[in-house]
């Protein structure tokens, strides 16, 4: 018996890196995963490759259950095809995990139109695209059998996004986008039983090869097992997609190697208040009442 039996899965993204090891591990948990993925190059462009097809093979070959989906989620047609095609397929739909990603490293005031257009487009218009068929999906669902319907998000932020990377100003404008989106939808579906969460992952793929080499292979020997694997990631998505965390919604997780951690942002940490309307000088005047133990400068990047 596997954890996802009888449960149907769409995951963006997975013919590669972090997706293709949560597609593998929810459908050796039983779920019928469609796997997604345009098969783009990391900045975007498109390219002849089919990657969704290999990890279709992969499931296959070990016994589970998918089926592939080239559509673009940037495109309205392809999310509502993508959603689709796993009701078409396998009778419905129980899971969806946002993740697919590109990158486009710039420093603000180098980036041009081109860099920032992709990079929003592709994850925060591609995180929305799918959750907004999903989410028409089940709550039409729900209507109809006056029951909630037991289904869960998983969206694809990133520690990027929630600290503020230099050099990622489009990329962590997207990733904290995604953050806030992930309580949006929890918020919004929880009346029709559906869960949404984020995880901010850390893992060696494509994406992230290139700051590898010193980082990863430090954190690896201090691990003693290869902490920096995609795979690492999985195990916490598969239970966020399970039974086992439908209590859980509206969380954003941090997983890398062999720490997780909960994470709660934008909490006020110190007050001022004014019986009257404020004033510059009012401002400058509770200053050190706002900033009682916290550092005013730029705040540490907390990798
Ligand atoms: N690797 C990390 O350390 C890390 C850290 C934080 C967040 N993330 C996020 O994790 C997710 C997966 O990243 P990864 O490291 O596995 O990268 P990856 O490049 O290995 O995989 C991303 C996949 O998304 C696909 N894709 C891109 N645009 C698409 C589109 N429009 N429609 C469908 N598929 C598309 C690509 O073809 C690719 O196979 C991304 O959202 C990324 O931002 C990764």
């Amino acid at each position: 018996m596997g954890l996802l039996d009888g449960k149907v899965a769409v995951i963006t993204g997975a013919g590669r890196g972090i997706g293709r090891s949560e597609a593998l591990l929810l459908a050796s948990e039983g779920a019928s995963v469609v796997v997604n993925d345009v098969g783009a190059a990391v900045s975007g462009e498109a390219s002849e490759e089919r990657p969704a097809e290999e990890v279709v093979n992969e499931i296959k070959a070990a016994g589970g259950n998918a089926a592939a989906n080239f559509d673009d989620i940037t495109s309205w047609k392809g999310g509502e095809s993508l959603i689709q095609q796993a009701v078409d397929t396998f009778g419905g739909l129980d899971i969806l995990v946002n993740n697919a990603g590109i990158l486009r490293d710039r420093m603000s005031f180098n980036m041009d139109e081109a860099d920032w257009d992709a990079v929003i487009n592709v994850h925060l218009k591609g995180h929305f695209v799918p959750s907004r068929f999903a989410g028409a999906y089940w709550r039409a669902k729900s209507k109809e059998t006056g029951q909630p319907v037991n289904a869960a998000i998983i969206n694809t932020s990133s520690e990027a996004g929630l600290f503020g990377n230099a050099g990622q100003l489009n990329y962590g404008a997207a990733k904290a986008g995604i953050a806030a989106m992930t309580i949006i939808l929890a918020r919004e579906l929880e009346r029709f039983g559906v869960r949404s969460n984020a995880i901010a992952p850390r893992a060696r793929t494509r994406m992230t090869e290139f700051l590898m080499g010193s980082v990863g292979a430090a954190d690896d020997e201090k691990a003693g097992f290869d902490a920096w694997a995609p795979e690492n990631t999985a195990a916490l998505v598969a239970w966020l997609a399970s039974d086992l965390s439908k209590d859980v919604s509206g969380q954003v997780f941090i997983i890398t190697g062999g720490l997780v951690q909960v994470t709660q942002g934008w909490n006020p940490v110190n007050k001022a208040t004014s019986d009257k309307p404020w004033t510059i000088d009012a401002i400058e005047g509770v200053r050190d009442q706002l900033f009682k133990g916290v550092d005013s400068g730029v705040p540490p990047f907390q990798f």
